[in-house]
């Protein structure tokens, strides 16, 4: 009986996804001039590098190396190296670069401004400064559009401890100037509550891997004393200013070690009853369900809610090149369907727990976003106690619309200089040039509404078919 209600519930919540699936789709295909168009793909580099893998691999070699060249020689040089061997699959115009080995200084002036200045862009369409100046614009003018915000100081797994000290003293004084800025703003009750309370403007995420040189799994205890002693501080600042502090999630190797350290310092007397605070959890990882359940008991015993960002996983071709060259197993689903299936799994959980649990679905995918708004009404989740987020540069127009349609929509945004910020970029150009993108999937023209929203189980049920 129990079983036939549960389906019954899944088949409704399957027509509700389809209707607003399509409703919202209508709606962005009115603006499509506008939404999927070319400035995704704007950039000339971008559009060869997704059309050819070896040159996609090599290019983001290469824009990985970039901001530590210090000369326009060095720049060639690489270029050279990088680019010799593939030369055959780069359009005419790039050729002429690389087959002109004899360089003089002139040209090679050139060559290195050319690529300086299409990373740069490359860059700026997903972080969105290194100045305070350029922060505080980024966030007002999000704010303007009906946008909520998350900030996030690009670094990570840091290798030194002064560069931890920075990346603390950063934080603190973020969350100290930021606050009375964003304190002046009007209220914007859709933005600014949820279905309890009042909510932190100010909102800041962080990884816990650039608060200690020794973040290391194999030694658990001294990390989380070492990671502590930098998060602390910044909580009493964040609970100081009325700010919302978030633990991003990194590579798997990370996860359990960034979980219990989470709720280690989130159980001590003097963070226990703060609800301003949340973590993320990666669809991508079989045992995603696992862990809500353990962060549900551990919510209960620690007797306050948290905030939840279900995300896929940014570290997926990490994980797989990785765990393919050590002959580990793989700790991603490899097939896409499966993540997404995962996914929609995971919302339906923090949906059922969503006073315990707040859920923010973080996605650009449609289908997903219109399957956790399904789920919302379905088990009638007040739309203002759940939020919807995306990462700054992607998707905007969505962001725009599901805004506009009541959501509260935060997005989040990096800042910080292209150095600390490269691994980031590069997670960023591997997830938009990548086959199995919704994105790039919504940008052809040749994919339908159909396939766009079908069920994931369904997407596998056909692949298997298909053999
Ligand atoms: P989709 O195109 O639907 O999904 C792409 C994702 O599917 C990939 O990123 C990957 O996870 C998965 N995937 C791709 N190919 C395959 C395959 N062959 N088999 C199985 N799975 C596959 N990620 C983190 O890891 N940690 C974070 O802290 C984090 N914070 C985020 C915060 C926000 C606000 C947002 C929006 C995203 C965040 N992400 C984070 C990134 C997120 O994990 C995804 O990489 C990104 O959002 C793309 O997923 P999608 O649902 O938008 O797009
Ligand atoms: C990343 O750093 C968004 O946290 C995610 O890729």
């Amino acid at each position: 009986m129990a079983k036939r209600a549960a389906q019954a519930m899944e088949q409704t919540v399957e027509a509700t996804t389809q209707e607003i699936g399509r409703s919202l789709w209508q709606n962005l295909e009115r603006r499509r001039p506008t939404i999927f168009e070319q400035r995704w793909w704007l950039d000339h580099v971008l559009e060869w590098a997704m059309a050819d893998e070896s040159v996609k691999v090599q290019m983001f070699r290469f824009v990985d190396v970039l901001p530590m060249l210090r000369t326009h020689e060095a720049v060639t040089a690489h270029l050279h190296e990088y680019f010799d061997d593939i030369r055959q699959h780069l359009p005419s115009a790039a050729r002429l670069v690389v087959d002109h080995s004899d360089f003089n200084a002139l040209t090679s002036k050139t060559v290195a401004y050319g690529a300086r200045t299409n990373a740069r862009r490359m860059a700026e369409r997903f972080i969105a400064g290194s100045k305070v100046d350029e922060v505080l614009q980024s966030v007002a003018k999000l704010r303007r559009k009906g946008l909520a915000f998350t900030l996030d100081l690009l670094g990570e797994a840091v290798v030194s401890e002064p560069e931890a000290d920075a990346y603390q003293q950063q934080y603190l004084d973020l969350i100290t100037g930021l606050a009375p800025f964003v304190s002046r703003w009007s209220e914007s009750p859709q933005l600014d509550r949820d279905d309890q309370t009042w909510i932190p403007r100010c909102n800041v995420s962080l990884k816990l891997s650039a608060l200690y040189s020794q973040f290391r799994p194999i030694d658990p205890a001294g990390s989380a004393e070492g990671v502590k002693a930098r998060l602390r501080p910044i909580l009493r600042a964040a609970r100081e200013h009325d700010a919302y502090v978030h633990v991003d999630m990194e590579h798997h190797a990370y996860k359990d070690l960034t979980l219990d350290i989470f709720k280690q310092v989130f159980m001590e007397d003097e963070f226990r009853d703060w609800t301003d605070c949340g973590i993320v959890v990666q669809a991508y990882l079989p045992e995603a369900g696992r862990d809500l359940q353990d962060l549900l008991e551990w919510v209960r015993a620690r007797g306050t809610s948290i905030g939840i960002r279900l995300v896929k996983g940014a570290y997926w071709d990490y994980e797989t090149v990785v765990s393919g060259y050590r002959g580990w197993p793989c700790p991603v689903y490899t097939d896409k369907w499966r993540s997404d299936d995962n996914f929609e799994r995971q919302t339906q959980f923090l949906m059922e727990h969503y006073r315990e649990l707040r859920p923010a679905i973080a996605s650009h995918n449609l289908r997903s976003l219109a399957h956790a708004i399904a789920w919302g009404q379905t088990l009638d989740v007040p739309q203002n106690a759940w939020e919807i987020q995306m990462l700054y540069g992607m998707a905007e127009d969505q962001a725009q619309l599901f805004a506009e349609r009541g959501h509260r929509v935060r997005i989040y945004t990096p800042f910080g200089e292209l150095i600390p910020g490269m691994a980031y970029l590069v997670r960023r150009l591997l997830e938009n040039t990548s086959n199995d993108s919704f994105l790039r999937h919504a940008y052809d023209t040749s994919v339908s509404i159909e396939d766009l929203l079908r069920r994931p189980a369904d997407v596998g049920d056909r692949q298997a078919a298909a053999g």
